[in-house]
């Protein structure tokens, strides 16, 4: 469907060529100021043309604010964001009346409506990001007034141009050994703990590491020479989680986490604290042992569950990684099938993106954002539904509670 969340529920609209894209975001709290100026800054983040390793389509993507809001305040009332599509060219896309293009959306929504909009990707297009990103920016206002809450998301790799491995993971867990280091090197969980999006944005590619972005920038170059596309991964961190959120066991956070994620165009990968990796080292190594922190609460040491345990947050960083596909759209000649099987060639014309990772760093902030509005909802109702109860003086004897640091 297209609503998202419980208690924060973001609903978009919009297709690639219709008249606007956008989102009703209800259930953010009433008294939250906040301006065009809030929302626009990632909306421009994310809108095309901002260099030359994007689409050149040329939409400004500015936000209105339709509702839910006066004087600069939220009322608690459903919050209407639409933005106009103002630079369709639909003729790009004539022959996909006769192929649908491969490893696009045209087949699949063909056969489940039935009926599809005849130009662009119509509902599966990256414009109905627009209302995700609009919605996830009212959530990180919230989150970083309420909870001092930040989300940061970077690319950390172009196809096979990752970021060093002196920066992710040391050399020698090459070796399938039980002294095997660290999955995930201290300076990662330096980069984890410190990055900001000035330092991401500082290189159109969106890398923090600049000798890598160029060569990041060099692949994506030289995909576009060959009328071709490549993919890429997207790392984010969440600082600052209080611990308790995540709803076990069907909508453990890590859960909701991932289906957020894998709801954005084009992703095909999702892995959270040592993903994949973790399974290379043994449990001695990838337990995360507690330790008292300076200010009396308990953390851990390392951070292997990527602040998640059990479906629910512990207070540690939240980190994890997305892995986007290589745009379908490529305009060299592809042999295909027509519609009615007949074989031909179909090579792409209109305007497209020949890497999506760069563009979709906001998209992934806002997704998170949004997934941790929604469960700090909950969580926070949770709590106070019991606060109103009267106190439990006495547990039952059998009953007992470790203290708490
Ligand atoms: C920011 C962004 C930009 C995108 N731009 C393009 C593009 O220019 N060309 C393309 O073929 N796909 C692009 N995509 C991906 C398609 O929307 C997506 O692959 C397609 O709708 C099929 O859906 P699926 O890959 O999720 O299965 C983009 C995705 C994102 C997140």
């Amino acid at each position: 469907m297209s609503t998202f969340g419980h208690l924060f529920r973001v609903t978009t609209y919009g297709e690639s060529h219709c008249a606007s894209v956008g989102a009703i975001v209800d259930g953010c709290p009433p008294g939250l100021t906040l301006e065009p100026s809030d929302i626009q800054a990632q909306l421009n983040r994310r809108r095309p043309g901002q260099s030359n390793l994007t689409t050149p389509r040329d939409e400004k993507d500015l936000v209105h604010l339709q509702s839910g809001i006066e004087y600069g305040v939220t009322l608690g009332t459903p919050i209407s964001l639409l933005v106009k599509n103002e630079d369709q060219r639909p003729h790009d896309y004539s022959e996909t009346d006769l192929y649908p293009r491969p490893s696009h959306a045209d087949y699949t929504y063909l056969e489940k409506y039935g009926i599809k909009a005849s130009s662009g990707g119509g509902r599966s297009s990256a414009r109905e990001t627009i209302g995700r990103v609009a919605a996830g920016a009212i959530a990180e206002k919230y989150l970083k007034l309420a909870y001092g809450i930040e989300v940061v998301a970077f690319v950390s790799s172009v196809g096979k141009i990752h970021l060093p491995s002196t920066v992710v993971s040391p050399s020698s867990n090459d070796a399938d050994t039980d002294d095997a280091q660290d999955a995930i090197s201290e300076d990662f969980r330096q980069l984890l703990a410190t990055v900001t999006r000035e330092q991401v944005d500082s290189h159109p590619i969106r890398c923090p590491h600049p000798e890598t972005a160029e060569l990041m920038t060099q692949r994506i170059v030289r995909a576009k020479e060959a009328m071709d596309s490549i993919g890429g991964t997207i790392t984010c961190v969440i600082r600052n989680v209080p611990s308790g959120l995540g709803e076990p066991v069907f909508d453990k956070f890590e859960a909701t986490l991932g289906h957020a994620m894998l709801s954005i165009p084009a992703t095909k990968a999702f892995e959270i604290g040592s993903g994949f990796k973790g399974t290379e080292v043994p449990g001695s190594k990838h337990n995360d042992p507690f330790v008292k922190r300076d200010d009396g609460r308990l953390g851990t040491k390392s951070n292997w569950s990527g602040g998640v345990q059990g479906g629910i947050t512990n207070g540690e960083d939240i980190y994890f990684r997305i892995g986007f596909k290589s745009p379908a759209t490529i305009s060299q000649a592809q042999d295909t099938a027509q519609y009615d099987g007949t074989p031909g060639s179909l090579a792409a014309r209109g305007r497209h993106d020949p890497c999506v990772v760069p563009r979709a760093v906001p998209i992934v902030e806002a997704m998170a954002c949004i997934v941790i509005m929604d469960q700090l909802l909950i969580q926070n109702s949770r709590k106070t539904a019991a606060s109103l109860l009267p106190p439990v003086t006495t547990l039952p004897s059998t009953m007992v509670l470790p203290k708490k640091a």
